[in-house]
C-alpha cells in the first residue's frame, strides 16, 4: 500500500482543541532504563515523533508521589518535573505531533505494592491498604487538576488517565474493587462520580482547551465483573459530560488476572480490543474513540478505522520495535518495517525483572539518533550460524563496513526463531528472519551461503580475519531438566524418542499416541503439543512444573496456553520421566516422588535440556586470531530472553570488530 491507498490512517483528526496530523497514537509505555530527563530519553521520543507518531503519550507521570517507582518515572504532580517533561513535549511538537501526558493514579492492584497507600475500599488481595476518607478523595480530585495545570505549563496538549489496566481509577469505577457505601460507591452514578469531578476540576484549573482523555477497560466480564453493556454506559456518560475529549478502549486488560489482554502476545489476533471499541463507538459519536491492542500493521489499522471500529488507533509495541513505521508505511516501504513478533520479552518482561526495557530485535533502543562508528580497519568476517545472533552480528558488522560471509546449514535463515514460527500461535515470529534477510540482501558486502554446514576446514578455507561462531544450541533427547539431572533410561532408543528439531525441522513421523515432556516451562512444549494434537495425535503433555509456561507467567501467557490446550491434551503436572522404554513412560512426581507408568506411548518428544553447539568453536581455538563465540552457542537459554540476548550479543560483538 502507498500513501494514496490509506484513506484514513494518515488523515488529520480533531480531538478537543487539537488537530492531530494523523490517526496514530503512540500509546504510553514506560521505558524503564531511560533515565527521566536524560538525553537518551529525549532521543527515544524524538525518534518516534520524527518517525510519524501523530499523538504521543508520555507514560507514567503519576498524579501523586510514588515511593515505589521513585527515579523510574516523573510525576506530573511535582512541579520540579515540568522542565524535564517540557523537553519531551517540545521535541514532539518539533515534528508536528501532539503530546499528552499519561497520569495514572497507581494503586489497588491486588498483587502490587500500594504506591498511593490508600484505596477506594480495602481489597482481598495480597495488599490490603486502608480505605480512603472523603477528604482524601477530594484531595485526589485536586491532585489530578494540579497535575494537569503543571502539564499545561510544560506545554502538553492534554492528559490521559487510566480507568483499568491494573492501575488507577478503575478501583472506583469497578464494583469488583469498590465496596464503598457512601456517595463514591454503590451504583454506577456513585462509582463514576470521582471521574466526572476530576474532569470538571481539570477543565477549571487547566483551562477548557486543555484536553482530557480516559483509557477505559469497558469489559470486565472475564474478571467476574460487569460486561460490555456497563462499559458502554460508562463511556456514554463520560462523553456526555462535555469535559472529556477522547476515550481509549483497552478491553479486558487487567493485571495480574488478565495481563495477556493488556500486552497481547502473538497468540492474540490483531485488534484484540476492536470488538469493544466498535461497540462503544456505536453509542458514543460526539468524541473520538481510540482503539488498539496488538495492532501490528498499518493495513490492519486502516481497515479498523475504515470499518468504523474506531476513529484512531493506538500502538505501543509497534513503536518500540520500529520508531519509523508510520513514515515507512506512508511511503509504501512495507518490507522495511520491523514488525512486532509479540513475544513481549524484550520489552515488558524485561521490566518485570527490573531490566531496562528494550526490544527483542530492535537493538537501537537507548541509542536512538546515534550513528554506528565505521570500522577502523575493514575486515573479512565469517559468521557461522544464521540465527538471530548471527543475523544481527552480520547486519551491524556490514553496516560498519566489514565484508561478511554468513554461513547457514539450513535452507533458510532465522535459526530457532524460524522453528518457533512454525508453531501454532507463534507464526508472527517469522517476521524476524524475514526482516533481517531483507536488510542483509540489500547490502553488497554481505555474502549469504545457505545449505552450507561449516566445519573447521571450511571455516579456515574462507581466510577470514575474524570468525564469529553463532551456531546456537540444540535440544537433546535425554529428558534432563532443572528438576531431574539424570538422563531418562531408554532415551537413546532409536525411532522412539525425539526432539522439537526432529518434529518441526525434520518432520519425523510420530506414532498416534505421543508423550511430550516439557522440562523448560516455556512456549515450546505447549506449541509442539498443540501442533501434534491438531494433526490428530493423542497427546499426553507432562510438565515438570505445576503449571504450563512457568517462565512466561508474568506475561499471562501461561493462561493463553492453558486455554489453547485444555481440550486438546491430557495434562500431567509436576512430573519428570525416569524411563522411556517398551512403549511405557515411567514418571516421577517431583513433589511426592511417587512413580506412575503411562502405557501405550508410541513416541516421546523431549522438550528439555538444550546444550550449546560449541564443537566448531573448540575445533577453531588457536587457529584463528580473532575468534568469538556468542549467544546460545556460548550460553544456551532454556527459556525466555533467548532471542533478545542473541540479537544483543550479535550487535555487541560486531561493534567490537
Ligand atoms: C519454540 C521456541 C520458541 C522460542 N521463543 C522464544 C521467544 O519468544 N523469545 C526468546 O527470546 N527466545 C525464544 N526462544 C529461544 C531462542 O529461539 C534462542 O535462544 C535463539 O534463537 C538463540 O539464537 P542463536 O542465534 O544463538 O541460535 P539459533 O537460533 O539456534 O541459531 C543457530 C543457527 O546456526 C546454524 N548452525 C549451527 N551449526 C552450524 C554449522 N556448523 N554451520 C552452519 N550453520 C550452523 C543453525 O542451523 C541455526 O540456524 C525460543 C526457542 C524455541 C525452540
Ligand atoms: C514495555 C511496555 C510498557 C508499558 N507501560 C505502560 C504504562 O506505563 N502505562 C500504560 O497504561 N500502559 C503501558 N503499556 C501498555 C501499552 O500502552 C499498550 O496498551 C499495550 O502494549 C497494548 O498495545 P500494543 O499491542 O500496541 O503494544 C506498556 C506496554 C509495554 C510493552
Ligand atoms: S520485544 Fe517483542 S513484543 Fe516487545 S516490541 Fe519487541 S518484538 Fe514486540
Amino acid at each position: 500500500m502507498t500513501m494514496s491507498d490509506f484513506k484514513y490512517l494518515f488523515s488529520p483528526l480533531k480531538i478537543g482543541s487539537m488537530e492531530i496530523p494523523n490517526r496514530i497514537m503512540m500509546s504510553p509505555h514506560g521505558v524503564t532504563g531511560l533515565k527521566p530527563g536524560s538525553d537518551e530519553q529525549l532521543a527515544y521520543f524524538e525518534a518516534r515523533a520524527k518517525g510519524g507518531a501523530g499523538f504521543v503519550g508520555i507514560a507514567g507521570c503519576a498524579v501523586h508521589t510514588m515511593h515505589v517507582y521513585q527515579g523510574l518515572f516523573m510525576t506530573s504532580r511535582d512541579p520540579a518535573n515540568i522542565p524535564k517533561i517540557k523537553r519531551l513535549v517540545d521535541v514532539i511538537h518539533k515534528y508536528g505531533g501532539k503530546a499528552f501526558i499519561h497520569g495514572p493514579w497507581m494503586n489497588g492492584a491486588p498483587d502490587m505494592p500500594q504506591t498511593s497507600k490508600v484505596v477506594p475500599a480495602t481489597l482481598w488481595g495480597d495488599n490490603q491498604s486502608r480505605e480512603m476518607s472523603i477528604d482524601e478523595i477530594k484531595q485526589l480530585v485536586l491532585d489530578h487538576a494540579i497535575s494537569a495545570a503543571n502539564m499545561r505549563e510544560a506545554g502538553a496538549d492534554g492528559m490521559e488517565f487510566p480507568i483499568g489496566g491494573g492501575a488507577g481509577l478503575q478501583y472506583f469505577v469497578s464494583p469488583l474493587y469498590n465496596k464503598r457505601s457512601d456517595e463514591y460507591g454503590g451504583d454506577l452514578d456513585n462509582r463514576i462520580r470521582i471521574i466526572l469531578e476530576i474532569a470538571a476540576e481539570i477543565k477549571k484549573m487547566a483551562g477548557r482547551d486543555f484536553n482530557i482523555g480516559f483509557k477505559v477497560n469497558p469489559d470486565e466480564s472475564l474478571l467476574g465483573g460487569p460486561d460490555l453493556e456497563t462499559g458502554i454506559e460508562i463511556c456514554r456518560r463520560l462523553a456526555a459530560s462535555g469535559d472529556v475529549d477522547w476515550i481509549r478502549i483497552a478491553a479486558r486488560g487487567q493485571k495480574p488476572q488478565m495481563t495477556h489482554f493488556h500486552y497481547p502476545p502473538s497468540y492474540m489476533p490483531q485488534g484484540t480490543n476492536n470488538y469493544a471499541s466498535a461497540a462503544v463507538r456505536e453509542v458514543v459519536d460526539n468524541i473520538p474513540i481510540i482503539g488498539g491492542g496488538r495492532m501490528t500493521t498499518a493495513e490492519f489499522m486502516e481497515q479498523s478505522i475504515a470499518e468504523g471500529q474506531c476513529d484512531a488507533v493506538f500502538a505501543a509495541r509497534a513503536f518500540i520495535v520500529d520508531p519509523e513505521w508510520p513514515n515507512k508505511a506512508k511511503r509504501g516501504e512495507t518490507e522495511e518495517i520491523r514488525h512486532c513478533i509479540g513475544d513481549v520479552e524484550g520489552c515488558f518482561l524485561r521490566s518485570c525483572f527490573g531490566m531496562p526495557v528494550g526490544c527483542t530485535y530492535n537493538v537501537e533502543i537507548g541509542h536512538e539518533g546515534q550513528t554506528l562508528a565505521p570500522a577502523e580497519k575493514k575486515k573479512k568476517v565469517a559468521i557461522i550460524g544464521g540465527g538471530p545472533a548471527g543475523l544481527q552480528a552480520a547486519l551491524t558488522a556490514a553496516q560498519r563496513g566489514h565484508d561478511i560471509i554468513l554461513v547457514e546449514k539450513e535452507d533458510h535463515l532465522g535459526g530457532h526463531v524460524w522453528l518457533e514460527g512454525q508453531l501454532p500461535g507463534l507464526t508472527d515470529r517469522q517476521a524476524l528472519p524475514t526482516w533481517y534477510e531483507h536488510q542483509l540482501r540489500k547490502l553488497a558486502n554481505v555474502d549469504i551461503r545457505l545449505e552450507t554446514e561449516a566445519d573447521a576446514d571450511y571455516v579456515l578455507s574462507l581466510g577470514a580475519d575474524a570468525v564469529i561462531v553463532a551456531t546456537g544450541a540444540e535440544f537433546s533427547p535425554t529428558g534432563i531438566s532443572y528438576m531431574q539431572m539424570n538422563a531418562a533410561e531408554g532415551y537413546a532408543t532409536e525411532g522412539y524418542v525425539y526432539t522439537p528439531e526432529d518434529v518441526i525441522l525434520k518432520g519425523v513421523e510420530l506414532g498416534d499416541r505421543v508423550l511430550i515432556f516439557d522440562g523448560i516451562g516455556y512456549v515450546t512444549g505447549p506449541g509442539v503439543a498443540e501442533m501434534l494434537a491438531d494433526q490428530g495425535k493423542e497427546v499426553v503433555y507432562v510438565n515438570v512444573d505445576p503449571m504450563i509456561g512457568r517462565s512466561v507467567q508474568l506475561l499471562g501467557q501461561h493462561q493463553v496456553m492453558a486455554l489453547r490446550l485444555k481440550d486438546k491434551v491430557e495434562f500431567i503436572p509436576n512430573n519428570a520421566p525416569l524411563a522411556v522404554k517398551d512403549h511405557t513412560v515411567t514418571l516421577k512426581n517431583i513433589l511426592t516422588y511417587d512413580l506412575t507408568e503411562i502405557e501405550d506411548i508410541d513416541s516421546v518428544v523431549m522438550v528439555a535440556s538444550r546444550p550449546s553447539r560449541d564443537e566448531l568453536y573448540h575445533a577453531l581455538v588457536g587457529k584463528i586470531d580473532e575468534l568469538h563465540i556468542i549467544a546460545d552457542a556460548a550460553d544456551s537459554h532454556w527459556n525466555s530472553f533467548g532471542t533478545d540476548d542473541a540479537t544483543k550479543a550479535g550487535h555487541k560483538v560486531a561493534l567490537a570488530l
